[in-house]
């Protein structure tokens, strides 16, 4: 179902969100207008398109990063965590007098759930004219999020004229979406998103809607413990989530891991039943520990957890 060109030095080039997060673990949520006293807190590098890349790389990808830092001490602490990961930084920047984008999360102690308030300093925002396209020409998948919709229509174009597929990581309706999808190979989202973009009342029906509609080869949904459903031509498949070994702590970057283990899934070639157990396997993984990275998982790790769920 996908066949990659093979001059490319990168595997994966990811380009969007990148953040560093300030988690706050509750022993439940808070009331309005109340005081809690925190369990724990901790600063970690995180942002969806960023903590794909690292997820990627643990798997044994290649990966580049595109993508704006601040001046500021997160921005070096955002950089750093990738470049120690093996990411590729050649496209990533740094913005003068402008802040890295930063997340506060609180996490519930007793579920694992987060809530995310976060903050994007508009100095980082790309145009289309400096959209770094030689990442986007240098890779066999380009990994976005829509931030900058106008730059991403150029990394997409770019990205498709070099061979290249186009994965999208999307959670919100925004201009310029019925240029960028078109474009658009894999379209993972979150559960409600499919049918607030159709208006459709189906989960099912709405997947099956958008695949038609924009011509995308995979497209899925990700339904939380439940799993996910994946909708390539008409077959669908259901993939139910796996129990996160020791108990859930921390679902911030699930969604990232999710897509880094059906990425890595597709670069293996199996079926895609495969690729949608490894998802959901890679992303249980990642709830073992608190933050987006910490406890995202190696190959050997992914396995294991197949073997053991009898699902390998
Ligand atoms: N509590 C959990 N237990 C096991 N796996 C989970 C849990 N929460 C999320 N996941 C895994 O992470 C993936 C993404 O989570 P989801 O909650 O759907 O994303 P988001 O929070 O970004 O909407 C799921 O498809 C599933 O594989
Ligand atoms: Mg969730």
């Amino acid at each position: 179902m996908f066949q990659f060109v093979s001059d490319k030095r990168f595997d994966v080039a990811g380009f969007g969100t990148n953040a560093v997060d300030f988690l706050i673990e509750v022993p439940s949520y808070p009331a309005f207008n109340s005081k809690i006293e925190l369990s724990r807190y901790a600063q970690m590098a995180g942002g969806e398109v960023a903590s794909t890349m690292v997820g990627l790389q643990r798997l044994g990808l290649s990966t580049s990063y595109a993508g704006r830092f601040g001046s500021d001490a997160a921005g070096d602490i955002g950089i750093r965590s990738l470049a120690d990961e093996g990411v590729d930084t050649e496209f990533a920047e740094r913005i003068s007098e402008a802040s890295t984008q930063i997340a506060f999360i609180i996490v519930d102690e007793v579920s694992g759930e987060r809530t995310v308030i976060w903050k994007r300093d508009q100095k980082l925002a790309y145009s289309p004219d400096d959209a770094p396209l030689d990442a986007a020409r240098d890779c066999r998948i380009l990994h976005i999020t829509p931030h900058d919709a106008a730059a991403c229509i150029a990394m997409a174009q770019a990205a498709k004229e070099a061979g290249a597929y186009v994965s999208i990581d999307i959670d919100n309706v925004f201009d310029g979406i019925d240029s960028l999808l078109p474009m658009v190979d894999i379209f993972v989202a979150s559960a409600d998103f499919p049918e607030r973009l159709t208006g459709i009342d189906s989960l099912e029906r709405s997947l099956a809607e958008l695949s038609q509609t924009y011509g995308f080869r995979l497209t899925c949904a990700t339904l939380g413990s439940q799993g996910s459903i994946l909708l390539a031509d008409t077959k669908i498949i259901r993939t139910p989530g796996f129990d996160v070994p020791g108990g859930c702590v921390d679902t911030t970057g699930a969604g990232d891991a999710f897509r880094a283990g059906l990425l890595y899934g597709i670069f293996s070639g199996g079926s895609l039943e495969t690729a949608a157990a490894s998802a959901n396997a890679v992303a249980a993984l990642k709830c073992r520990k608190l933050g987006a990275r910490d406890a995202l998982p190696s190959v050997k790790e992914v396995t294991t957890l197949l073997k053991n769920a009898g699902r390998g």
